[in-house]
């Protein structure tokens, strides 16, 4: 086993996990919890995809429907929460970036790739969250204006590692993600 003392180590860790989610559909990363300020302060969260991770350059990419609050709550408090579990390795990951929304032309080469079955998730009519009348009573056009990348640039990891003996370490950006390890 790897030194439990290396802080990068643990932190390489975490990001493996991360891109794993991007590339795997059944890794636990995939779909982390995302986590928004709502306009009126209330805590608001909701699963996502996990569609891109850069370790080096410390980001992450969740796709999105431009109308959903989540995008509301981001124009007010261009800040999220990102949670993952990952039970094999006994690891929580929890992340906090700062939130760009992408549209339009800066968004075209996420379209491209996105499968046509896929891009009906950006377009629902009505607005998702709308009363509507009976169960089925929408409609699940692909809507290119409607899609959006939510880039986060990571400002800060709360690693927690359940062992023999806990292990928790918090990672911020200020410092190079040198972190530094916390009582568990
Ligand atoms: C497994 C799963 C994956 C999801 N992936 C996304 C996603 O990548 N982007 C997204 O906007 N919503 C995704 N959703 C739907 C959200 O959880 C949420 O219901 C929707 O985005 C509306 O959230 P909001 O009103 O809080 O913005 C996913 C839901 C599930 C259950």
């Amino acid at each position: 086993m790897s030194d439990p003392n290396d802080l990068a180590a643990f932190l390489a860790q975490a990001w493996q996990h991360l891109s794993r989610g991007v590339a795997d559909r059944r890794a636990p990363a995939r779909y982390p919890t995302f986590a928004t300020v709502g306009p009126d302060g209330t805590p608001q969260s909701r699963t996502v995809a996990l569609r891109g991770a850069s370790p080096s350059a410390g980001t992450l990419e969740v796709h999105t429907d431009i109308v959903t609050d989540k995008v509301t709550a981001l124009r007010h408090t261009p800040v999220a929460a990102l949670h993952v579990w990952i039970p094999r390795s006994d690891l929580q990951i929890r992340v906090t970036a700062q939130v760009e929304i992408l549209t339009g032309d800066a968004v075209q080469s996420q379209w491209n790739q996105i499968p046509a079955g896929s891009r009906v998730s950006y377009g629902t009519l009505p607005d998702p969250g709308t009363p509507i009348d009976h169960v089925y009573a929408f409609e699940k056009p692909a809507e290119r204006s409607r899609f959006a990348v939510l880039a986060c640039t990571v400002t800060a990891l709360d690693l927690v590692h359940l062992g023999e003996q806990h292990r928790r370490a918090g990672y911020s950006r200020a410092d190079g993600f040198a972190g530094r390890w916390l009582a568990p």
